[in-house]
């Protein structure tokens, strides 16, 4: 391996406290955010035989019913530990279903356009990716204006995204709300009865604001709680 693989090991946003973190708490703490998350993945556009999954690390969010409808899937990850874990996970499933993998190690915001294929048949999925950018960014405005690029960018895909939007140190069991538009942040903490500093993530203008949502807590740490928003696109 080389210099630059061994230091996405300890990347930020993925890598080996990533991953020991997610074999640790799947089963346990992240259980409700898992089930909701399968829940949004179930209302995916449908009709669609390729999928391209930006930032899906190991998968560890994504649930094989999913992953089965596709006959092919294109992850797009420079974590180079994702593609051996996302095997233990998945292989199983993928390999019943006889779905074709492929794994590109590569910053997809660099140039989005490189890693689509042509055509109509292919739906996009950020798996928790965007509110990760700011991690390993100086700049609010560099971070937003990737992500204001990807609509226009992906116009004629169908895509969605889960991602976070804000997170406190706190521990607090909050219910999944679903949105027919985009809700202030603000509002967002207060409706849910919450005040106090939180993070934001600088993803609040990703999904465009007349998409339906639906915002899905999630208590990633025994202290940290995220706030994730996830809608489709089509
Ligand atoms: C929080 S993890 C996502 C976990 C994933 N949803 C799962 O189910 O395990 C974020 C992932 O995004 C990847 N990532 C971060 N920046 C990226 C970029 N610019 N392009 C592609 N992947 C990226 C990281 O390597 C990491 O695996």
């Amino acid at each position: 391996m080389q210099i630059a693989s061994l230091s996405r090991l300890f990347d930020a946003t993925g890598g080996l406290i990533w991953h020991a973190r997610a074999l640790r708490s799947r089963r346990s703490l992240w259980r409700p955010f898992l089930e909701e998350v399968s829940s949004f993945l179930d209302q995916a556009p449908p009709g669609h035989q390729n999928l391209v999954l930006v930032g899906p690390s190991a998968g560890w969010c994504l649930s094989d019913k999913f992953l089965q409808n596709f006959g092919s899937i294109t992850c797009i990850d420079p974590d180079p530990l994702a593609p051996i874990l996302f095997n233990f996970i998945h292989g199983a499933a993928l390999r019943r279903s006889r779905a074709k993998l492929k794994w590109i190690d590569a910053d997809f915001f660099a140039d989005p356009l490189l890693y689509l294929g042509q055509g109509e048949d292919q739906l996009v999925l950020f798996c928790n990716v965007a509110g990760q950018l700011f991690l390993n960014s100086q700049s609010q405005g560099d971070v937003e204006a990737r992500l204001a690029a990807i609509p226009n960018i992906l116009s004629g895909y169908d895509w969605g995204s889960f991602h976070d939007l804000l997170s406190a140190p706190i521990q607090q069991s909050l219910p999944a709300r679903r949105l027919s538009s985009k809700l202030d942040g603000e509002r967002l903490i207060s409706d849910y009865g919450q005040g106090g500093t939180w993070l934001d993530h600088w993803t609040a203008n990703f999904l465009p604001g007349e998409v339906p949502r639906v915002i899905i807590p999630w208590q990633l740490k025994p202290k940290r709680l995220h706030l994730v928003e996830a809608g489709w696109v089509s």
